[in-house]
């Protein structure tokens, strides 16, 4: 079945015939009118390549660094909570196949599998997504875990001040953090073939349950989505300092927060709307990304998340300014529609689509690859 999967939406489709409804809905979806969900995509349909010609193109190199570490594409796989949710395999499935891509996996505070075990089942390179709780104690432990266990950054989300209004989940009856209704669960009896593969637990707060060690058992689950919303850039300069490495801000939009973010000690920035799961309405990370790249003005690796579904999408973000790209979606679907060997295909199709457009665009490698590319209107 995967093999017939050509491109991310085949995955996508596989995706939705294996999950039952609101799963997939909780991985497709986005907050409210999902304007800005599918403004992400779009966006990038709406900016147009300009090729060259004769570049001597026969071999095309995709390696680059990004955020400290060396990765065989411009690309990582974002942060993504509860990947149980769509394969038993979960996270220990998405870390390997990144490993064997050889892109980096930033592992989400919200995992079904905790930092220790996925440290275990891979050697690849490896980032930390922290959401920051208001219990710094918590913040602390898990920084600690993160470093002990060989996460090579840091990352922390800054769009989820609040968890957006996500309305497919509420008529689901899902809720963040994840609890099914007894009408939701109704509806997973309809799909055997998941339910069997969840019989061992979702893994659900996988990073929390020991926090605190055994003294502090339940202090976790207690504080476990206490979110801090008055984290502030002094509260950011502090995680970075604790840190004292690569330093990895995730949800910038606007260019004064690249600016503020760099003074509090970011390294990297990655431009992200949360793949439009957040603020409907938000602009699309590509949209933003030309002002934010001014303003950076090389100082840190800028990563752009959101909507990437082609190779040209990973073409364009980097001939506007970014270093790389970010995927969530993308590798979700293949996980869903296949575990281990669908998230393979996911990063594989990727890899491919975007060696064809450099090769297609006149770009051998990504240094060839900058605003020239992108056509813009003649001034009159
Ligand atoms: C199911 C799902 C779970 C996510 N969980 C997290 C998370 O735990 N932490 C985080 O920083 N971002 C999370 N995100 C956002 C992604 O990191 C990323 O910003 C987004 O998926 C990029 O858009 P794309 O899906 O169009 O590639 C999640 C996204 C999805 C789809």
């Amino acid at each position: 079945m995967l093999a017939r999967c050509h491109n991310i939406e085949d995955l996508r489709r596989q995706a939705a015939r294996r999950l039952p409804t609101p799963i997939f809905d909780f991985l497709d979806g986005g907050a409210e009118d999902e304007a800005t969900l599918r403004n992400n995509r779009m966006a990038f349909d709406r900016e147009k390549l300009v090729p060259s010609c004769l570049r001597d193109v026969e071999t095309v190199d995709t390696a680059t660094t990004i955020f400290g570490q060396a990765s065989a594409l411009p690309l990582i796989c974002a942060p993504t909570g509860a990947s149980r949710l769509f394969h038993p395999a979960g996270e220990i499935a998405v870390a390997r196949a990144a490993a064997r891509a050889g892109v980096p996996y930033a592992l989400s505070t919200g995992s079904t599998r905790s930092i220790e075990e996925v440290a275990a089942a891979s050697d690849g390179a490896k980032i930390f997504q922290l959401y920051v709780y208001k219990d710094h104690g918590v913040n602390r432990e898990l920084i600690e875990r993160a470093r002990a266990a060989g996460y090579g950054a840091l990352c922390i989300t800054v769009d989820v001040a609040v968890v957006g209004k996500r309305e497919r989940d509420l008529r689901h009856g899902l809720s963040i953090p994840m609890r099914f209704t007894p009408a939701a669960v109704a509806r997973f009896a309809c799909s055997p073939r998941w339910l069997w593969g969840v019989r061992g637990g979702l893994g659900l707060g996988a990073n929390l349950k020991t926090i605190g060690g055994a003294a502090g058992r339940g202090r976790g689950a207690s504080t476990s989505w206490q979110l801090d919303p008055s984290l502030d850039w002094d509260g950011l300069a502090d995680l970075a300092a604790l840190w004292n490495g690569p330093f990895v801000v995730k949800g910038i939009m606007a260019a004064d927060d690249a600016r503020h973010a760099l003074d509090a000690g970011a390294t990297g920035i990655i431009i992200s709307n949360h793949g439009g799961r957040q603020l409907d309405g938000a602009a699309a990370p590509i949209e933003v990304l030309p002002a934010i790249a001014q303003a950076v003005a090389g100082r840190a690796d800028i990563v752009l998340d959101g909507g990437v579904r082609r190779g040209t999408h990973i073409l364009k973000a980097i001939a506007l300014g970014a270093k790389g790209v970010a995927i969530g979606r993308p590798y979700l679907y293949g996980l869903a529609a296949g575990g281990e060997a669908g998230v393979d295909r996911a990063l594989a199709i990727l890899h491919k689509e975007l060696a064809v457009a450099m090769q297609l665009a006149g770009c051998p490698d990504l240094g060839a690859i900058d605003e020239r590319l992108i056509l813009r209107a003649s001034p009159a």
